[in-house]
């Protein structure tokens, strides 16, 4: 007997009623990263718990940290935190353990980890992370399936990014907090996962007493570049470190803003209710969305984000008329494509761009989820179908997804999570 996981959902259903929305994936992981950089406990509240986030406490775990989470609060001490080694077993299944490289240089001298993981979307090499690496100082060499790092100390150093690159700007920042001297980062992505790693890293130097770093990163970060002042300590003073997401900005963030202006010409009525107290309210009616994209190109901040690109593709599938989605940052991202046309959907991909007669009927059957923003398409279309469509694979969404039945199921939605055999 094999053991399935699988989400069953009933579409056809229309959604209404209001859910909270999760704290960010891609946000808490290099939060958890910087937390290396410290000798006391750090506390993220508000963290998701889900399962890319209890990945990298296992990780932080298996290099000496102590953990626990209050509610929804996540407790770090990193006190004697003091590992150098992520074996694979760790490291193959998350992209985001490689960022923890920087942070282990900067506090140990050493690194060494199997090469990451994570959702298979393209290649997704780690030519960058090395190049920044090397660049403050660290020798690295890779053999054997392992990126081994070491350094006297890193040093404060100018570097050009050739291309934009999340993780390795991340990795930038946090090889650059415990490095002597001043770090320039040019090219950097400006992603708000970066914004807020910028904010936070300079506020727990600020209450740790090392606070060169603040004012320089944030004055540049928007012109792609980041000035790091270094600490100079060895590491961040002992002493509880927490923050909290300040909820009322965060609904400026670019993907809300641009999710907005993108259903807003979808003629949805996308509204905001402010309320510090609560964090704001999106109000959202779709009764009247419903005219396709001529072209939609994923971008680099602050384009279309290519995380949304497979749930924007089940969106138009369900949309009359001829849609057009061109992926610009990963060269493998349209494998839900196919699950798609299997639900009824008409999906043809030419030289790169997939192009979605959207309008047809979608028809509930069994479908797989290969990797993470994939599955939650595979749910969008699920729910947009008749009858019922079984998503296997589901571990792929909860990756990054908390409460996804709950909260479809709480807006009118029909979701099982179902852990069976076959
Ligand atoms: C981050 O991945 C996110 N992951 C991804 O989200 C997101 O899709 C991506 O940024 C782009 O926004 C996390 O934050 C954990 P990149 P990352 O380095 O850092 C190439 C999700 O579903 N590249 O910005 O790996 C790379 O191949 C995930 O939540 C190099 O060539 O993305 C890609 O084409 C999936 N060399 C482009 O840069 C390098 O050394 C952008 O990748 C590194 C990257």
């Amino acid at each position: 007997m094999n053991e399935i996981d699988e989400i069953i959902v009933t579409g056809g259903r229309p959604l209404h009623g209001s859910v909270r929305i999760q704290g960010s994936k891609n946000a808490a992981l290099p939060v958890m990263a910087a937390a290396l950089l410290s000798t006391g406990t750090s506390v993220l509240r508000g963290c998701p718990r889900i399962s890319d986030v209890y990945l990298m406490e296992k990780i932080l775990k298996y290099l000496g940290a102590e953990t626990w989470w209050e509610g929804q609060d996540l407790y770090l001490d990193c006190s004697h935190a003091d590992g150098t080694m992520i074996p694979e077993c760790y490291s193959g299944k998350m992209r985001s353990s490689v960022i923890l490289m920087g942070a282990m240089l900067g506090r140990s001298k050493k690194a060494q980890t199997g090469y990451p993981g994570g959702c298979v979307i393209g290649k997704r090499p780690v030519d960058l992370h090395i190049q920044v690496l090397r660049r403050l100082g660290a020798a690295v060499v890779e053999n054997g399936g392992m990126i081994r790092a070491s350094c006297g100390k890193l040093r404060g150093a100018e570097m050009f990014f050739q291309k934009r690159s999340v993780g390795a700007t991340e990795q930038g920042i946090l090889a650059a907090v415990l490095a002597e001297g001043k770090t320039v980062l040019n090219g950097c992505a400006c992603e708000p996962e970066i914004y807020w790693l910028c904010i936070i890293l300079p506020e727990w130097g600020q209450r740790s007493g090392s606070v060169k770093m603040a004012v320089s990163v944030l004055k540049e970060w928007r012109s792609l570049k980041l000035a790091i002042a270094a600490f100079h300590q060895t590491v961040l003073s002992p002493g509880p470190i927490s923050w909290q997401r300040r909820q009322p900005e965060e609904r400026s963030s670019w993907k809300i803003r641009l999710w907005r202006k993108w259903m807003e010409s979808w003629t949805y009525i996308g509204k905001w209710v402010d309320n510090a107290a609560v964090g704001g309210k999106l109000i959202v009616n779709g009764k009247n969305a419903g005219f396709p994209l001529e072209l939609l190109e994923t971008e680099v901040y602050p384009g279309f984000p290519t995380d949304l690109q497979s749930p924007a593709m089940a969106v138009l599938a369900t949309i009359p008329g001829v849609s057009r989605i061109r992926e610009k940052i990963f060269e493998d991202r349209y494998k839900t494509a196919s699950w798609l046309c299997k639900m009824g959907a008409q999906i043809q991909i030419r030289d790169g761009v997939a192009v979605i007669y959207g309008g047809q009927p979608l028809t509930g059957c069994t479908v797989e989820a290969e990797e993470l923003r994939g599955g939650a398409a595979l749910v969008i279309a699920a729910l947009a179908a008749q009858g019922i469509t079984r998503i296997r694979g589901c571990c792929f969404i909860e990756r990054g997804y908390e409460h996804i039945c709950e909260d479809l199921t709480a807006l009118g939605g029909l979701l099982i999570k179902d852990r069976g055999t076959l």
